[in-house]
């Protein structure tokens, strides 16, 4: 039977068997404490070089960070939580209308990960859309709730735009122009997740996400401001990421590390559930061109070293990851290092 989503409704008072992962691999809940020291960066301070300094150190240490005072106006991030909060409260039949297992598609509702390809499932949905070009994808997006179409238009805009300092910023942080990393990047696409996870009858058996790196360049996450869930592999110890009023979390993907020479990293997080409580975060993906070369700019290569990767283009790197599945041994990186 195929797997159907998780948000039905139904109260599960155990985790289905198929939800269970083996003992080595749980989440040992116990054992994570939670990091008080993750980078909180004001980059609204006007402070260009401040910025760039603190977000490259953040890059080198961490991989991830927060950012406050980010221009993203506080009514259109309200708005897109409501509106994630709706669509997911939508009877089971109006939402299985978008359903999809096919990671090609540039809009749908979807549980776990990769049904088709993993052995264990994970305990959340998601509605995934693509959002730029904005005209060419919102006439594909629900159009139940109402609201829908216009609420997400502001935020993911809104949301490119903050993507966008940042990037410029971490161009700047490794010594480069600051339009450098974005034009390397090329129109970039973006992506969205609405992820949803239910609340879960036994979250030590289980992940809502299980560990992973993002394949795209950057991640910019809105945590629910009242459930965490998001943890972040630091020093080899999984750590809670406990949401800050207001800010967004944001991480480094594949690309910029394959784009930084490998400077900064591709940090390995992941989402765990809970008991009482649903939880609801939203990821914006910013994906580099399909076509563009994801070749480290020259200025960051040593005289007579080899780039740490190979030079690949983003097609063939999504192409790869999806053929995979989310916890494989072998990360995907790997296979296109030098
Ligand atoms: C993701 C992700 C974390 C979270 O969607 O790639 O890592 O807290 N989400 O939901
Ligand atoms: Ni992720």
């Amino acid at each position: 039977m195929a797997a159907k989503v998780i948000s039905s409704g139904f109260r599960y008072t155990s985790l289905p068997e198929s939800y269970v992962r083996p003992v080595t691999d749980r989440p040992n809940l116990s054992q994570v404490s939670e990091c008080d020291d993750v980078p909180v960066i004001d980059i609204g301070c006007g402070d260009r070089e401040l910025i760039s300094k603190q977000i490259g150190d953040a890059c080198r240490h961490y991989g991830f960070f927060q950012v406050i005072n980010h221009g993203v106006p506080d009514e259109i991030v309200k708005k897109m939580q409501q509106v994630g909060r709706d669509f997911f409260e939508l009877p089971l039949e109006e939402k299985m209308k978008l359903y999809s297992e096919d990671p090609t598609k540039t809009m749908r509702l979807s549980t776990s990960f990769n049904v088709q390809k993993e052995k264990v499932h994970n305990w959340r949905d998601y509605l995934r859309l693509h959002c730029h070009p904005l005209d060419k994808y919102s006439p594909e997006w629900p159009s139940n709730p109402a609201y829908f179409k216009e609420y997400v238009g502001n935020y993911v805009t809104a949301v490119r735009d903050l993507g966008m300092r940042v990037l410029e910023s971490i161009s700047e942080s490794l010594g480069l122009q600051k339009d450098r990393i974005i034009k390397i990047l090329g129109d970039q696409g973006q992506h969205m997740a609405i992820n949803h996870y239910p609340v879960c009858p036994e979250p030590e058996l289980t992940f809502g996400l299980p560990g992973h790196t993002d394949p795209n360049a950057l991640t910019i996450l809105l945590q629910d401001t009242l459930v965490s869930g998001l943890q972040v592999l630091k020093d080899g110890k999984w750590v809670a990421v406990k949401p800050h009023p207001n800010a967004f979390v944001i991480n480094i993907g594949d690309q910029l590390e394959a784009v930084s020479n490998g400077q900064y990293k591709s940090v390995w997080h992941r989402a765990v559930v809970n008991s009482d409580k649903p939880r609801m975060s939203i990821a914006s993906f910013l994906c580099p061109c399909n076509d563009s070369i994801l070749s480290a700019p020259k200025e960051l290569i040593k005289d007579g070293s080899k780039p740490v990767f190979k030079d690949f283009t983003y097609a063939e790197y999504y192409k790869k990851f999806w053929s995979r599945n989310l916890d494989q041994e072998q990360h995907c990186l790997e296979f296109f290092k030098n």
